[in-house]
């Protein structure tokens, strides 16, 4: 009887999941996929409290010690998720991304020691140890590369490349397999706990190596890939407790999180091959990138954007960054009805990654209720720039940036952009002439055919809405 609810709690759990991530491929849906998701992990979590049981039939114990843990661990979660700022998601997404990680070592240290108290042998369960082993690895890679995601997302962390970085990354890899495959095939003779943590500090510190030189505008393929890691890790979780729940969140979060990890790459041009190694991209630079970039620019007046504005037949508004900063998603849909109502045709460009997180700017509009049809991805908008004749560029700098199509020495170089520059006007709104994530200049701002709108951009849209609304 306990064992029918376990399994029927773990096949609700596994469809939830499925469910959940199939509702969050589309704003509208996403917030109601998260929470059957949530509640299927639930129903799976307490279903294991209560209804599993050891080969002697013997319930789990410790329920003062498991409740405490799920009490403490559910206030620290919902505080810290109530009272991030959206700009800082990414962050927190690294942090639980490596506490995954973390748990998954923590099983596999564990069941480590229950496979040599059951006195078997390393090599004696080929299988078993294997798994137990390759969790090891994936999970601890995966929190000390988070952490240090999180640390350098945060600012509290430079980017530090060490001369022979990828060489040493090979090498470190090399050892990990070498390690790994000694034990299990018993080539490698020892203290079998020590090797365990040599393998353990060997993967700790490549987690670490691996993540360090990453820099610019390429955090958010490693956070996509160091979240599939933490996927892959729970699902050898699941392999060895043979717990079908665990297995499907796991497979679930890894493949999704290698999906992501292959649209990031193909979105900033990067191969997953120098991801894996490490090191790529280069990092940021305080100057500019590449070749020298500056001249003059020059400003534009609210009155003569919002001129330029009404008497356009098309605008394409181009969100950043900027834009979740300011908070101003709202006044930008006012901007979009107030130039609709005059018969401007408004679209916005989605830039895969803009903001500091994959789908941010969809995030941000959708909540401001934006209609989801205006917003196009670069592939769809690239084309229309040609037939614009204002592009208002809000908050957003590195997608626009030139330098990625024209400037090989650049960190950002290769990267698709919007090439915003095609079309008759580029107003761009920013607060002052600095650089955007990858720290480098952008040679647009110095074009003859752009004008800074310099400001806050929810202070600004502000002035150019009223600004509107009077001429019209
Ligand atoms: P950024 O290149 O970061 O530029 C944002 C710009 O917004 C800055 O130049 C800043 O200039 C301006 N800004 C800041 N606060 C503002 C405010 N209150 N009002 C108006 N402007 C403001 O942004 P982007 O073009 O969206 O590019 C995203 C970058 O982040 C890329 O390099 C990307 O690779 C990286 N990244 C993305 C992700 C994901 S998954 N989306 C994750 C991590 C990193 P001022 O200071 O002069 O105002």
């Amino acid at each position: 009887m306990a064992n029918g609810i376990l399994i029927l709690s773990y096949l609700i759990g596994s469809v939830s999941f499925i469910i959940g991530l199939k509702m969050l491929s589309h704003p509208d849906s996403a917030r109601k996929g998260n929470l059957y998701a949530a509640i299927g992990m639930t129903l799976a979590i307490l279903a294991t409290i209560f209804f599993y049981t050891d080969s002697n039939g013997v319930y789990l114990k410790n329920h003062l010690w498991i409740f405490g843990g799920l009490l403490i661990g559910s206030i620290v979660g919902t505080l810290a998720a109530k009272k991030v700022q959206m700009t800082a998601m990414p962050q927190m997404v690294s942090l639980f991304n490596g506490m995954g990680g973390a748990c998954a070592a923590i099983i596999s240290i564990v069941e480590f020691k229950h496979m040599l108290h059951a006195g078997n042998t390393v090599s004696s369960d080929v299988v078993l140890s294997s798994t137990i082993l390759i969790g090891l690895v994936i999970g601890i890679v995966s929190f000390t590369g988070s952490m240090i995601a999180f640390g350098k997302l945060n600012g509290n962390i430079n980017d530090k490349t060490l001369p022979l970085q990828q060489l040493i990354n090979i090498g470190l890899l090399v050892l990990i397999l070498v390690l790994v495959t000694g034990m299990v095939s018993g080539m490698i003779q020892g203290d079998p706990m020590t090797l365990m943590y040599v393998v353990l500090s060997v993967s700790a510190l490549y987690g670490v190596l691996f993540v360090m030189p990453i820099g610019g505008a390429d955090m958010p393929v490693v956070i996509s890939l160091l979240n599939s890691f933490t996927g892959v890790a729970a699902a050898f979780g699941g392999f060895l407790y043979d717990n079908s729940v665990m297995l499907t969140g796991g497979i679930l979060v890894g493949s999704a999180g290698t999906v992501l990890t292959v649209l990031m790459c193909k979105a900033m041009n990067r191969s997953l091959t120098n991801v894996i190694v490490g090191s790529f991209g280069g990092t940021k630079q305080t100057g500019g990138g590449g070749s020298e970039v500056g001249g003059t620019y020059k400003e534009i007046s609210m009155s003569d954007t919002a001129v330029l504005m009404m008497y356009s037949k098309k605008v394409i508004i181009v969100p950043g960054y900027g834009l979740a900063v300011a908070q101003a998603q709202h006044i930008c849909h006012e901007l979009e009805k107030v130039l609709d109502q005059n018969g401007v045709e408004v679209k916005y460009a989605i830039h895969p990654v803009a903001g500091r997180m994959p789908g941010h700017m969809n995030v941000l509009l959708a909540e401001a209720d934006v209609s989801y049809d205006k917003l196009l991805d670069m592939d769809e908008i690239n084309p229309e720039f040609a037939q614009t004749d204002v592009v208002l560029v809000l908050g957003a700098n590195d997608v626009v940036n030139p330098a990625a199509k024209t400037d090989p020495a650049s960190p950002i170089y290769g990267m698709p952009i919007l090439n915003v520059e095609d079309a008759s006007h580029v107003i761009v709104n920013k607060r002052s002439m600095k650089p955007g994530y990858a720290g480098i200049e952008n040679a647009l701002f110095f074009q003859p055919k752009t004008s800074m709108l310099f400001g806050d951009a929810k202070d600004a849209l502000t002035k150019l809405v009223a600004e509107i609304k009077s001429m019209a």
